[in-house]
């Protein structure tokens, strides 16, 4: 794994960097996108990016990691709905292109039908990551199989928790479930990039970077993937010991 341990603003920069040189390499890549305030930074560097007409997305088709259970993409929580207003309503993306897996047709073969999509794409060139404060990627829980494939999850009270700031009605209107792309699918992208920003999320980085390979850390199996760049900001990085 690569660590870039960088200013808040500077990994940003450094993240775009490499969309740069794949879309460059690449104008058709298969993009996987992530939601969370993390990639926020990153999705307004994009944006400028692409209006400055240094990227194109013109040829990019994207695969977004989760969706909540039950929020259709009018709803302003959904993810699909962030997906829209943070990035792609703002580039050159054909919206027919992008896929967020749907939150309101949960049967097992629409949820099957997700990954079926991404191989037919030709795969995930780069997957964009953030992580849960108990070191979920996607929605995989802690304990996942890494095995796993796009399925439906119950979200842990710590997630709910922390994810219900973003609802108006508090805890009670987060969802107690969502569709998720599973550890293997994230896996199978050829390059990831996980971000990571704020003291919130020191501890687990330790646990990711320094502690074991464990299906209790979900994000710990990126140790395991050949190409992996971790951009962290000071805060982020505060509990590494190396
Ligand atoms: C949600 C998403 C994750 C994201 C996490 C962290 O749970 N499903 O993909 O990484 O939130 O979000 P934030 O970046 O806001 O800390």
């Amino acid at each position: 794994m690569k660590v870039i341990i960088d200013s808040r603003e500077n990994i940003a920069k450094l993240a775009a960097k490499q969309y740069i040189e794949l879309l460059a390499k690449k104008p058709n890549a298969v993009l996987g996108h992530a939601t969370g305030s993390t990639p926020l930074d990153l999705y307004a560097e994009l944006v400028k990016l692409c209006k400055e007409g240094w990227i194109s997305y013109k040829d990019v088709t994207s695969f977004n990691l989760d969706e909540y259970v039950g929020l259709d993409g009018s709803h302003d929580q959904s993810y699909r709905y962030f997906m829209n207003e943070n990035l792609f309503n703002h580039i050159d993306i054909d919206k027919a292109k992008t896929f967020v897996p749907s939150g309101i047709d949960t049967s097992a073969a629409a949820v099957a039908a997700y990954d079926k999509a991404i191989e037919a794409a030709g795969g995930i060139d780069l997957q964009l990551l953030g992580i849960g404060e108990n070191g979920h990627i996607g929605f995989n829980e802690p304990d996942t199989p890494f095995g796993s494939l796009t399925h439906m999850v119950e979200l842990t009270e710590s997630t709910r928790k922390a994810n219900s700031r973003l609802f108006a009605g508090g805890i009670d209107e987060v969802p107690t479930h969502a569709v998720t792309m599973g550890v293997k699918t994230v896996m199978n992208a050829k390059s990831i990039i996980l971000m990571a920003t704020g003291p919130k999320k020191a501890p687990i980085m330790k646990e990711v970077l320094e502690g074991p390979v464990t299906e209790h850390v979900p994000a710990s199996v990126l140790q395991l993937h050949p190409s992996v760049t971790i951009y962290m900001d000071y805060e982020a990085a505060a509990q590494l010991s190396k």
